[in-house]
């Protein structure tokens, strides 16, 4: 029932006292333990079942100790407790309760416990655990039974789970009301950013129909640098001597690409290339860009309070970033009315500005500029919209997570102008996809197109003179 039992030593080491474990087990009267389905019980063999209602025994051990200690513990005193004397009192007032249940627990099985309630009383209970896992990139709750993270780009089902739909809802209010949020019937979703920069998303019953859905998308202290994502195949080498150039010499980049995709890491890592004596300013619905350079000032929107009042929109901070004599401007995500700004901001002056926008292709970027700009109220041609955008934006990075759940960047296209009413573009690079290995895995390559960049001369007069193989197609198939 509860994950960390099962991690602990209890099953790699089935020589370990088991007899006292068992005693531990029966000490409480039979009648307690629920049989949830007989069918499949008895189709285990008597010690897996002994294991099982041990576990369950466990969990119910542990509801009993939370009950014990909230009523015990002075939570008013919680915040200004030292770590050291709170795992004091908890482990005194668990010593007490075992005593007075008639339980003997062993070692390890007090350290979890405690652990636990640790967790439950300070932090976020079940999810502390997958929190603290740096193997973790993602965690994604549907309601308090089935728990998902995301590993290595796998999404795995855990055994995590949470008592019930008001034990997962508790855990949502402390985290959303740590942040000054709120989150109820009449108010059932939150976007908020935790402590530790990670991104929370909560949507709660009744617009969540089978309970809460949680997603939380963890903060990666150190975010994957170009070297690392070159490494791990994300684009080649070629690929990312070429966006040196473009990074450096002022193009302006938007990282197109879907939910998850790496959008952030790319647009992260492509800020590596910024010179350290630039003023970058940057702007985030949830600040999760961390650039290295020294002369950085971030921005983070804000949502309405409760009552609907103190928004501070992208747009609003976009406005007024132009105000504050910025070199280069980055927008964590363009989605809505800052596309106008944005656009602007490019096309006088802010060159080497850069954002993410979700979109499947370089095209559907352009379309979804489009419609942005529309949307936005503009009352402009579609033909003065394009030659708005063409002259903005000069290139798009597309980055695509793969059915295997490798992330790699797809296509690198330039903007070359506009003929007629359309846009016209170029790709350079672009991954080939050649074939799938018998475990899924797919296999490709990245391959230049054979098209030289449009900004060769702008390149070779900034001192980036790019070698013509650089351009050349890979040979064979
Ligand atoms: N090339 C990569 N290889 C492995 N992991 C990656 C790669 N790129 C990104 N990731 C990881 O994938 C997760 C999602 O990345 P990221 O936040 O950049 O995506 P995103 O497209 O910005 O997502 P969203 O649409 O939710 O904003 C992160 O945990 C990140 O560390
Ligand atoms: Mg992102």
């Amino acid at each position: 029932m509860f994950s960390r039992y099962k991690k602990s030593g209890l099953e790699e080491k089935p020589g370990t006292a088991p007899a006292k474990q068992q005693v531990a087990v029966q000490a409480k009267p039979a009648e307690k333990t629920v049989r949830r389905t007989p069918a499949k019980v008895e189709a285990r063999s008597p010690a897996a079942d002994k294991e099982r209602k041990r576990k369950e025994r466990l969990g119910d051990i542990k509801l009993e100790m939370h009950k014990e200690l909230l009523d015990n513990l002075n939570l008013g005193a919680l915040e200004s407790a030292t770590e050291k004397d709170l795992r004091a009192e908890i482990m005194a007032i668990t010593s007490e309760s075992l005593e007075e249940m008639g339980l003997v627990l062993n070692r390890e099985e007090r350290r979890q416990l405690n652990q636990d309630l640790y967790d439950e009383v300070t932090g976020l209970g079940p999810l502390e655990t997958l929190l603290k896992d740096e193997t973790v990139n993602d965690i994604l709750v549907n309601g308090p039974n089935q728990v998902f993270v995301e590993r290595a780009g796998r999404l795995e089902l855990t055994d995590t789970t949470f008592k019930d739909e008001r034990h997962l809802l508790r855990i949502i209010d402390k985290i959303v009301s740590a942040v000054g949020r709120r989150v109820d019937e009449s108010n059932p979703h939150v976007d908020a950013r935790l402590a530790d920069g990670s991104r929370f998303n909560a949507m709660v019953p009744p617009v969540a129909v089978d309970g809460s859905l949680v997603s939380i998308r963890k903060f990666k202290k150190d975010k994957l640098g170009i070297d690392e994502l070159v490494d791990f195949g994300a684009f080649s080498e070629e690929m990312a001597v070429y966006l040196q150039a473009a990074v450096s010499t002022r193009l302006n980049i938007i990282v197109s690409g879907g939910t998850g995709s790496g959008k952030t890491t790319t647009l992260n890592a492509l800020s590596g290339f910024i010179d350290d004596n630039e003023r970058i300013l940057t702007i985030e619905d949830t600040a999760e860009l961390q650039l290295q350079q020294t002369h950085v000032g971030r921005m983070e929107s804000r949502p309405p309070n409760v009552e609907g009042k103190g928004a501070v929109s992208q747009r609003d901070c976009l406005k007024n970033a132009l105000r504050m004599r910025p070199d280069r401007i980055i927008v964590g995500e363009t989605r809505g009315e800052e596309v106008i700004d944005m656009l602007q901001a490019m096309n006088t002056g802010h060159d080497g500005s850069m954002t993410t926008i979700h979109a499947n292709s370089a095209r559907d970027a352009v379309s979804r500029l489009e419609n942005m700009v529309a949307m936005a109220g503009i009352e402009m041609p579609l033909k003065a919209i394009r030659n708005q955008i063409a002259s903005a934006v000069n290139l798009f990075v597309q980055i695509s997570r793969l059915q295997d759940g490798s992330r790699r960047m797809v296509s690198i296209t330039e903007i070359t102008g506009m003929e007629g009413e359309v846009i016209s573009m170029q790709e350079l690079f672009r991954y080939e996809r050649l074939g799938l290995q018998p475990d899924g895995k797919i296999i490709g390559r990245f391959t230049a197109t054979g098209v030289r960049s449009h900004f060769s001369d702008r390149f070779r007069q900034w001192g980036f003179d790019l070698p013509a193989t650089l351009f050349e197609p890979a040979s064979g198939e």
